[in-house]
């Protein structure tokens, strides 16, 4: 038997229905704040990401898939969406169109090489947004809250971690801080700690076994080492939160694992759980990848790990509205075009495919859960009647054929 691949799972069953309540949730919400659905490939030149995610993260560290196609290029299935929408505005010349900021959302399936566990998947789904051209912390705040929003709608009330890593040079002197001050507690450092000093310092302050040790809770604190500007900036993201009445903590350990971040960052949490989204500020990445200087915002949600939480205490019943049933073969053409019919005028409906007597067909009408039966039989259809039956109060009704569509959105 061959077996689906590591790290990757099939959603069936409970957990495509919720999958679909999710994309329904963010098609709706996206498109009351106006922002537009794009779609960008799979896959990318390696080298995208390498530039864009950054050389240091985790992710193209050791997460990435990549593969050499057949003309001998490099190519790296996506490990998230932000890289791509960027190579898109900067390629498709967004920039230069006459809305602005450009506000764009994307649903799509993402892959990264990871440990797999529950939450942690090689193949998941991300929904996310970006926004491009907007250096307004309204647009931050706006960001945020669109994904609380959401979360909220799919009935989880979210925990709200915020920080402000400030601009390059806030990060710089912030760097040069921290490494003097771990230098001499280094042999302490885990080993994936003890390479981060070199390439990726900040990652430091949020990894799994060091984070809560003492030497990290005394280092030097981001938030004392921001300019005026940039202090302000984060000041009014916190205001325009607070007016929307959205509940946040400032984490000053919260650094993100993707390079492109400055300023405002955040991370959306349900109780304990993995994180659930996260997002930030990203003002230099369309310049990085050769397009103009460009302030960009933006956040993404792991689908799964939404699905997860909510399958807990999910328990919506399968039903149908109408289950058509022949009485003898003469009457089946006639419940085939009756079905079709219903079908067209958005009722749910389902029949019998297996052949089966009608004994067997009120059994499958049960299994279905059918709220109602319509019962063809050639007596009935002689005085142009059809019988209707309710499959929860048993009660029953002869309808005249030519009635029998509004009859049945009536008692929908
Ligand atoms: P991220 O924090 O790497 O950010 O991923 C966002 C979300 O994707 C995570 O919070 C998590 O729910 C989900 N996720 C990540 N990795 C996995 C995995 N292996 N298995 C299951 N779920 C996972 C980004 O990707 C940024 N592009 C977000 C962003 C958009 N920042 C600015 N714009």
């Amino acid at each position: 038997m061959i077996t689906k691949p590591k790290g990757c799972y099939d959603v069936t069953g409970q957990d495509a229905q919720i999958y679909k309540k999710i994309e329904q949730v963010v098609h709706a919400y996206m498109n009351v704040y106006n922002y537009k659905y794009v779609r960008t490939p799979l896959f990318e030149n390696a080298e995208l990401f390498k530039r864009g995610v950054g050389e240091s993260s985790d992710i193209v560290q050791k997460e990435t898939y990549d593969f050499i196609d057949r003309s001998g290029r490099t190519m790296t299935l996506r490990p998230e969406g932000t890289a791509g929408i960027v190579r898109n505005y900067i390629e498709d010349k967004l920039y230069g169109g006459l809305i602005s900021p450009v506000k764009e959302y994307y649903f799509g399936t993402m892959y990264r090489y990871e440990r797999p566990g529950l939450g942690r998947n090689r193949e998941f789904t991300q929904f996310g947004v970006e926004t491009l051209g907007s250096d307004d912390p309204l647009i931050d705040a706006e960001v945020i809250s669109l994904s609380v929003n959401i979360l909220k709608e799919l009935g989880l009330d979210v925990n709200v971690k915020i920080n402000n890593l400030g601009s390059k040079d806030d990060r710089d002197n912030y760097k040069t801080a921290l490494v003097e001050y771990l230098k001499p507690h280094l042999s302490e450092l885990c080993e994936d700690c003890q390479k981060r000093i070199l390439i990726n310092p900040l990652r430091i302050l949020d990894c799994k076994i060091d984070g809560d040790k003492d030497i990290l809770k005394s280092a030097p604190n981001i938030l004392d080492y921001q300019s005026e500007e940039s202090k302000s900036r984060f000041k009014k993201v916190l205001e325009y939160l607070d007016y929307l009445d959205i509940n946040y903590e400032i984490d000053s350990s919260l650094v993100r694992g993707l390079d492109y971040y400055d300023y405002m960052v955040y991370e959306l949490s349900y109780n304990d759980s993995l994180a659930l989204g996260g997002g930030g500020r990203y003002n230099h990445l369309v310049k990085e990848l050769d397009g103009p200087q460009t302030p960009c915002v933006g956040f993404a949600c792991g689908v799964e790990r939404i699905i997860n939480l909510l399958k807990e205490d999910y328990n919506e019943t399968n039903t149908i509205d109408v289950y058509v049933m022949a009485v003898n073969e003469e009457e089946k053409l006639k419940a085939n075009i009756l079905l079709q019919d219903l079908r067209l005028n958005g009722i749910t409906s389902e029949t019998n495919f297996l052949d089966r007597g009608l004994k067997s067909q009120f059994k499958d009408a049960d299994r279905h859960g059918a709220k109602h039966l319509v019962i063809l039989n050639s007596d009935d259809l002689a005085k142009g009647l059809i019988n209707v039956k309710d499959n929860l109060t048993k009660e029953e009704v002869k309808v005249p054929e030519d009635e029998i569509i509004d009859y049945i959105l009536g008692v929908l």
